[in-house]
């Protein structure tokens, strides 16, 4: 992060909902970041913005937010099928923007997402994702610098509860974008293609759905090759068994300590819901105004084990640093102190907004994610490796 003495960038949120959630303690805690109005549907979701934040304005439509003089940046928090209009909306009005990911479900929405903010002279930032991470960035930082030579092998692992995590019904439906392959396997793709650095040229997958009740994608395995050599090995679960944060010191992806003692919640949270109506109410409680509201993290945010192979060493990355198993010794570089939540992103927006510098997670970054996200679903329908376009 550098100095405080820029204005902050105001930041106006469209969609109040859990991604949002997660992304607000960053932007609370940043002074380079101001919350300058939100705007949502839903009359309760406005309440608990105006609530929180008293000094922004609210609005009903993504399309009145824009008017709003005094934001800079659109940060397009909505569900994904929207992505496309509201990033459209935010470049008419000439405002900066910052979507979600994955940026959108289809290859031509993602397209016509970086004409419009191209010709409209703003940035286009995709993300959070995890590829912001501070360990990410670290270990990227190493790679490149060719301290143990080049890198070689990545192999990033998996296993979480997101299936079974409260649900909008389309978020389990794949072709509107639901399953894990579009909502989780951006994450991890971004992390892999962070760290790799390369065009990615191949990808060979397969893909689990084996929930009757949850009928979609809720596992993969994925090979990806890229253009200098580097091959990634890149595999997930959120079927809520087990649970790689046992691997990850019981630190949890959002950076808070986590008890194994809570083995099973998500199940039984769940179990609660008899209708889906009943589970997107469940999904409302882990939003704004929701007296279940998550404290501060205090580490850093992870996207499970990743391990990174260079010549003459083993990158592991962990909440709090990179573990380096080179040819003579073991040792720990830690990350700098977690002070701001997804620090990341909110450097990303000031160097974009403020310093017009180019940001890696951009328009073009997010399509190729979401490129090898379609090729991992074709690749384990047709049994074939997918070559890929866009990267
Ligand atoms: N980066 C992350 O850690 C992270 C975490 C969760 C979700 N996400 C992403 O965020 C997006 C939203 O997912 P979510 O889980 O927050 O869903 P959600 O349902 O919790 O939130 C979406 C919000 O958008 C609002 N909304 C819907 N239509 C709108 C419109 N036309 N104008 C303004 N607001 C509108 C809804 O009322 C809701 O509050 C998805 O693309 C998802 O992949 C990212």
């Amino acid at each position: 992060m550098s100095g405080h003495t820029i204005e902050p960038v105001r930041i106006g949120v469209c969609g109040l909902g859990r991604a949002f959630m997660l992304s607000m303690p960053g932007f609370e805690t940043d002074p380079r970041i101001a919350i300058t109005a939100g705007c949502g549907p839903r009359a309760e979701s406005r309440a608990a913005f105006q609530q929180r934040f008293p000094t922004t304005r609210t609005y009903e439509s993504v399309e009145a937010l824009c008017t709003d003089p005094d934001v800079e940046v659109v940060y397009v928090a909505t569900p994904h099928q929207s992505h496309a209009e509201h990033v459209l909306c935010a470049a008419r009005a000439g405002k900066h923007v910052v979507v979600e990911k994955p940026m959108a479900v289809s290859l031509q929405d993602a397209r016509r997402m970086i004409e419009a903010t191209t010709q409209a002279g703003v940035a286009l930032i995709v993300g959070p994702s995890h590829s912001f991470d501070e360990p990410v960035r670290l270990a990227a930082e190493t790679l490149s610098r060719g301290e143990f030579g080049r890198l070689r092998m990545i192999n990033a692992v998996n296993y979480t509860d997101f299936l079974y995590r409260p649900r909008r019904p389309e978020e389990l439906v794949t072709r509107l974008g639901g399953g894990v392959v579009f909502s989780q396997g951006a994450h991890q793709i971004d992390v892999v293609r962070r760290l790799a650095m390369s065009r990615a040229v191949s990808v060979q997958a397969l893909t689990g759905d084996w929930d009757p009740n949850r009928r979609t994608e809720g596992a993969y395995l994925a090979l990806l090759r890229f253009e200098d050599g580097v091959i990634a090995s890149l595999s997930y679960s959120g079927y809520a068994h087990f649970d790689t944060d046992e691997w990850m010191d019981w630190i949890g992806e959002l950076g808070h300590a986590k008890s194994p003692e809570t083995y099973g919640h998500a199940r039984r949270l769940l179990a609660q819901a008899r209708t889906p109506e009943d589970e997107a109410r469940l999904k409302l409680e882990r939003t704004l105004g929701s007296p279940r509201e998550a404290p501060a993290p205090r580490f850093h945010e992870h996207f499970g084990p990743v391990i990174a192979s260079a010549e003459r060493a083993d990158l592991r990355l962990s909440p709090e640093g990179l573990w380096v198993y080179a040819d003579d010794a073991r040792s720990f570089r830690p990350t700098i102190g977690m002070t701001v939540p997804r620090v990341g992103l909110n450097d990303a927006i000031v160097d974009a907004v403020r310093h017009g510098r180019p940001v890696i997670q951009n328009g073009a970054w997010g399509l190729a994610t979401l490129e090898i996200c379609h090729a991992i679903l074709e690749s384990a329908a047709s049994g074939q490796a997918v070559e890929l376009q866009h990267q």
